[in-house]
Parts: structure tokens; C-alpha cells; sequence
């Protein structure tokens, strides 16, 4: 099929409503797409010990994320080899064994077969046990605590598939203060499903600034972490705000850059040892990572499903497909391992405000993805195309600000300025991934240079 002509067309600005409902293409994604690419799984602070377990899903797969017990952490096809049965059942917990409900054949946290009921009267002790093992995904990495699995041994190292967005995932893992890989997981992962295709939160994470005046009521109401508007815009105030695209990888972020030299406003003002903690963590911050320290967080995506909010507040989400028509939405929430319980229990009271199936934020996204699903799913809905055509060509490939180089597309926008550029690197990508026959044509940036990335 002709993604990039006929169903994704950058160049005019348009998207067939196609991609999001035809059950075909749905399919044909999740071979192409879902099979090939790095799927964030969960983060290793949800296994401290041996045998801990939690069940994560990769595309439609379900997947266990396990520590074994010489403490290796693995991902492994929560299917049974014998007859398909799921091996757990459950969301999380400690095991030595997964035993199969079914017919009962146990495998180790290491993913060995190493119990068949009645194996010798039954199998005549013929069976190669080493054969029936957990089907186990061809590559993982643990990038800061954070655990990432692909399907596919050809595919590039997760660090090549981040790209130079590296940076950015970086701000979600490591400390508020700068320290390398600080996050922990707080409490458990929120999960939920919303009727719309699995891209529509995909694309509206990738950097849709456009849409602010969904949030309007959260403005007013003042939820943000000192009690004004839906976040705390003091460090915005006075930064750049900027789309981040890296092109040829498909991922793309919204992004402030702080003035040389300026330490960012107080935020979190709402009680004593939390504010003092974010001025301490600051401080420290310009300290550990000198002039990156001017990088402050916001939305992004990770191709294909996987966003961030790195600051306010700090979490990621899996979209998981579910169908064309549903998605599967998982929320994580971070902390920094060492930050004081009263500054953890004001940030889960702030993050389940703004996030997750109760989060006033995200019920405002989730309203607009839902009807605009269903609106689009009709037979004559469905030959019209979206536009995308917002600020096509404005993007610059060396941007820099009063000293600070920010790699890949950028575009400087405002409150009132924005940009469909993240989109449309994102559909860029995405088309990529359905026409490419294999991974050596999927690492377009080891075939061309950069700069011929663009439309
Ligand atoms: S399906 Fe698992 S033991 Fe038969
Ligand atoms: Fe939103």
C-alpha cells in the first residue's frame, strides 16, 4: 500500500482517516510496527528482588518482565508453549515458578521448562523440555532503570533507536538535582482504555500545543502544584519554547530552554519541605549538569507508543493497541528514590489530579481522542483526510540558543504560535515502518545524511 503518497501525505499536509480505522491497516501494524520497534516495558524499580514479576504488554502481546533468581532481568511472552494459556494471570508479584493453570507445566524466572505433569507416563519422558521454554523477546535494555524489548535481533541498539533524543529521556530517569537514573516507580501503574485508535494519544503527546483550549477549565480550577493554572509556568515564562523533532527515529517533544545563566523560578510552593526540596534539587541541578541544566522537560513521544512528561508532572504512559478502535492506556508515575515522603505524597495527590483515568488533564484529552474517533469512523467521515498542514517548512536543523545547540528539527513557537511539525514527523516514521521490508531499510540515517531527513 502507498503510506507515503496515498494514505500519508506530508508534503501536502494530509492523513487519510484510514490509518486510524481501517481494521487492515490495523493488522498490518502490529507486523510492521509493533513486531519491529524498541516498546518500553516497565521500569526495574518495579522488581527490586529476585522473582519479582510484573505483567507489561508489548502491541497486543502479553508480556512478563521478571527479575530471575541470579537477579537477571528478562521479558518473556506471558503465552504457555503448550497450549497458549496465559502463565500469569496476575499484574505483579513474587515467584519462583509460573505455573500454567491450564495443564499445569511450570517454567522458571529464567523462562526454562522445568515441569511437565505426569512427563514420564504420559510423554514416555520423550519431550526436549530445553525446547519448550518461554518464547523470549530478542532484545532488551535497561536505559537508566527504564526496560525496553523489541521482537526483532535485527533491530539497532536501543540507544541508536533513541537517537539524539536521548537527552530527553534522560530528564524523566535521572534526579531532579541532575543525578544519573534517580527515578523510582510510585505506587502502582494506572490502566484504563479509552475508545479511539491507539495514534490519537500518540500524536497529541508528540506536541500538540495547538489544543490548549481543551484545558481551559483546569486553568481556571488552578490544579498545578502551587495551586495556579494546570502547572507551575514560572520556568516557562521566561524560556524558549520549542518542538524538538528527531528525524529519521519518529519521536519529538515540546521543549523550554531557560536563558543563559537564569535559575528557574520556585515552583512547588505549596508547603515548606516541598518547596525547599525543588530549591535544593535545582541548585544542585545547575551544579551536576552546568549549562544542560537549561533543558526543561515537557511532553513527548518515544515511536511508537510510548509518552513522557518529564517535569510537571513527571510520568510516562504506554498506548497500547487494543483494536483499530481502542487503546489501552498505562500511566507510570516517578519520584526520585531519595526525595523526603511528604515532597512523594504531595506529588501523587498533584500527579492523580492531572493524569490517569481521574486526572482532570488527561479526562479533557480523552474526551476529545474519543469523539473524534467516533466521528471519523463513518463511511463518508472516512474519505476526508485530516490536515496537518500547520507551519509546514519552518523548521530549523541548527538551532541554538545564547549558546545551548538543540539537535534535530526545531521550531521556536509561543503560547500562540505552534507547529504540526511533530505530527508529521511522527506519521513520517510511522509510514516508514509500513513500507519498510527490514531494519537495515528502517535505519535510514546509517543510508543518508541528515539534512535530506526533511519532507
Ligand atoms: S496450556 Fe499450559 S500446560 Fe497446557
Ligand atoms: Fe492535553
Amino acid at each position: 500500500m502507498g503510506y507515503r503518497r496515498g494514505l500519508v501525505d506530508l508534503a501536502a499536509g494530509q492523513v487519510s482517516r484510514e490509518i486510524f480505522v481501517n481494521p487492515d491497516i490495523y493488522a498490518e501494524e502490529q507486523e510492521r510496527v509493533f513486531a519491529r520497534a524498541w516498546l518500553f516495558v516497565g521500569h526495574d524499580s518495579q522488581i527490586p528482588n529476585p522473582g519479582d514479576y510484573f505483567v507489561s504488554g508489548m502491541g497486543e502481546e502479553s508480556v512478563i518482565l521478571c527479575r530471575d533468581r541470579a537477579s537477571e532481568i528478562h521479558v518473556f511472552l506471558n503465552s504457555c508453549r503448550h497450549r497458549g494459556m496465559k502463565v500469569c494471570r496476575y499484574d505483579e508479584g513474587n515467584t519462583s515458578v509460573f505455573t500454567c493453570p491450564y495443564h499445569g507445566w511450570s517454567f522458571a524466572t529464567d523462562g526454562r521448562l522445568v515441569g511437565v505433569p505426569h512427563f514420564r507416563e504420559a510423554y514416555h519422558s520423550q519431550l526436549d523440555r530445553s525446547q519448550w521454554g518461554l518464547v523470549e523477546v530478542a532484545q532488551l535494555c535497561n536505559y537508566k532503570g527504564s526496560i525496553w524489548a523489541t521482537w526483532d535481533k535485527s533491530a539497532p541498539s536501543f540507544e541508536e533507536y533513541l537517537g539524539d533524543f536521548t537527552r530527553y529521556l534522560d530528564l524523566q530517569l535521572d534526579g531532579w538535582d541532575g543525578r544519573e537514573g534517580q527515578a523510582e516507580l510510585l505506587g502502582g501503574v494506572q490502566k484504563w482504555r479509552v475508545p479511539c485508535n491507539w495514534k490519537f494519544p500518540a500524536e497529541n503527546f508528540s506536541g500538540d500545543t495547538y489544543h490548549n483550549i481543551s484545558h481551559r477549565s483546569v486553568d481556571l480550577v488552578g490544579i498545578g502544584p502551587s495551586g495556579s493554572g494546570r502547572r507551575d509556568m514560572g520556568e516557562r515564562n521566561v524560556s524558549r519554547k520549542l518542538h524538538v523533532c528527531i528525524p529519521d527515529r519518529g519521536h519529538q517533544t515540546i521543549h523550554y530552554v531557560l536563558p543563559k545563566g537564569e535559575m528557574p523560578p520556585p515552583a512547588y510552593q505549596n508547603a515548606p519541605v516541598v518547596a525547599e526540596y525543588f530549591r535544593h534539587c535545582e541548585a544542585e541541578k545547575q551544579k551536576n549538569l552546568g549549562d544542560l541544566a537549561r533543558l526543561v522537560g515537557s511532553p513527548g513521544e518515544i515511536f511508537p507508543n510510548t509518552a513522557l512528561l518529564s517535569r510537571q508532572p513527571r510520568t510516562m504512559a504506554i498506548w497500547h493497541p487494543r483494536g483499530p478502535n481502542e487503546v489501552e492506556c498505562w500511566r507510570f508515575f516517578y519520584v526520585d528514590r531519595d526525595a523526603p515522603q511528604e515532597v512523594k505524597n504531595f506529588l501523587r495527590d498533584y500527579y492523580i489530579r492531572y493524569s490517569g483515568p481521574a486526572g482532570m488533564t488527561e479526562q479533557d484529552d480523552m474526551e476529545n481522542w474519543n469523539y473524534a474517533h467516533a466521528a471519523s469512523r463513518g463511511v463518508i467521515a472516512r474519505r476526508y483526510p485530516y490536515n496537518y498542514q500547520q507551519g509546514i517548512g519552518t523548521a530549523v536543523t541548527d538551532y541554538e540558543y545564547e549558546g545551548l545547540r538543540v539537535p534535530g528539527e526545531v521550531i521556536d513557537i509561543t503560547d500562540i504560535q505552534s507547529s504540526e511539525q511533530p505530527a508529521r514527523n511522527f506519521y513520517r516514521r510511522w509510514a516508514e515502518f509500513m513500507e519498510a521490508g527490514d531494519w537495515d531499510q528502517l535505519a535510514t540515517w546509517r543510508h543518508r545524511p541528515r539534512a535530506a531527513a526533511a519532507e
